[in-house]
């Protein structure tokens, strides 16, 4: 993933997911602030930047070192640019060390980026042999392995069914156990073989590997990737100013789900009883822009973009405990 931007292999992996969308959903304006919570390769940094006049400033975030580096050398010498590597959980902090109070837009584009999924000693991917890790911060949790070796069957089965909807999470679990009584699962390739086993040859239907929800369930576990994200959308939200856009991408159910409760929950106000006097409750803060899905042509050009949900909120009032009374 090292190839020059702006040369044709750069542009075949960096390819940022529905780039039209994003400027549009944002709104950017060319003097404003932006957050890029999940710089991965800088796709959307890069496009964020070339709306940017010399006033406006860009914070780019993510966990993994690996794509810190990476926009320290792509970025690091461009004065409008801050890098910082941080879980965007923590984006309130990573602005407090800024010296920022509210932002104009906050950009999270979810998931794993292509170089994590094809570096094989990351862990993360059936298809390349590594050792069975899966942290997108090597430095944070533990490895796949080392939970894998430690988590009794009903937590295994409770992650592989809850996080990647397997139906067979029971057995799986079960011939997990069995297999770390002989020997401990410590390659990638070890625990794909394994699911395949107890899956059978009927799993391989739609050309879809039989244990890509297993590596989704575990991957989403050992870096919680959902309570980062509840708690990504709460920052997020707090630290928009008025007229600010947050745009979220999601790649799966999971997180769609979560986005779309928490963006419906913070832009309508609460049913109320319509046989009781009207309360007198405030107008919503926020306004939701509703999703977007990529084009057809799109889909075609970037197979990673078929299963995007992009989602726009817009901060139409101040926070409660921020208006003047
Ligand atoms: C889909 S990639 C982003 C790709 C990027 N938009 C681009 O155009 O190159 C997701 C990135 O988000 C990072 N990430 C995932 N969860 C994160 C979190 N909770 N906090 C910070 N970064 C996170 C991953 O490490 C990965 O680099």
């Amino acid at each position: 993933m090292n190839s020059a931007p702006g040369t044709t292999k750069a542009k075949q992996q960096h390819q940022p997911v529905m780039p039209v969308q994003v400027l549009n959903g944002l709104c950017v304006k060319r003097e404003g602030k932006f957050v890029d919570a999940t710089y991965g390769r800088g796709g959307h940094s890069s496009l964020l930047l070339e709306h940017l006049n010399n006033e406006g400033r860009l914070l780019v975030i993510d966990r993994d070192p690996q794509a810190v580096s990476a926009a320290k050398q792509r970025h690091g010498a461009d004065p409008r640019v801050l890098i910082a590597e941080a879980c965007f959980a923590d984006l309130g902090e990573a602005l407090e060390s800024c010296a920022w109070a509210k932002v104009d837009g906050v950009l999270m584009d979810l998931g794993v980026s292509s170089p994590q999924l094809d570096q094989a000693d990351r862990g993360f991917s059936f298809l390349h042999d590594g050792p069975l890790d899966m942290r997108m911060s090597p430095q944070q949790g533990i490895s796949a392995a080392a939970w894998l070796d430690n988590a009794d069957s009903t937590e295994i089965s409770r992650v592989l069914r809850e996080y990647g909807e397997e139906r067979q999470a029971r057995r799986i679990a079960q011939a997990i156990i069995r297999q770390r009584e002989l020997n401990p699962l410590q390659t990638t390739k070890q625990l794909a073989e394994l699911v395949a086993k107890v899956l059978g040859p009927a799993a391989r239907k739609f050309n879809k590997h039989p244990a890509t929800r297993t590596f989704q369930a575990i991957r989403i576990h050992i870096n919680d990737e959902l309570g980062q994200l509840q708690q990504g959308l709460k920052a997020a939200m707090h630290a928009l100013s008025v007229g600010g856009r947050l745009v979220v991408i999601s790649f799966h159910s999971l997180e769609d789900r979560i986005v779309k409760q928490v963006f419906k929950a913070v832009s309508t106000n609460p049913s109320v009883n319509r046989r009781l006097p009207m309360p007198d409750l405030p107008e919503p803060e926020f306004k939701n822009h509703g999703k977007q899905l990529p084009t057809a042509t799109e889909i075609e050009a970037n197979a990673r973009s078929r299963s995007a949900v992009l989602r726009v909120l817009e901060r139409v009032r101040k926070p409660q405990s921020e208006a003047v009374l």
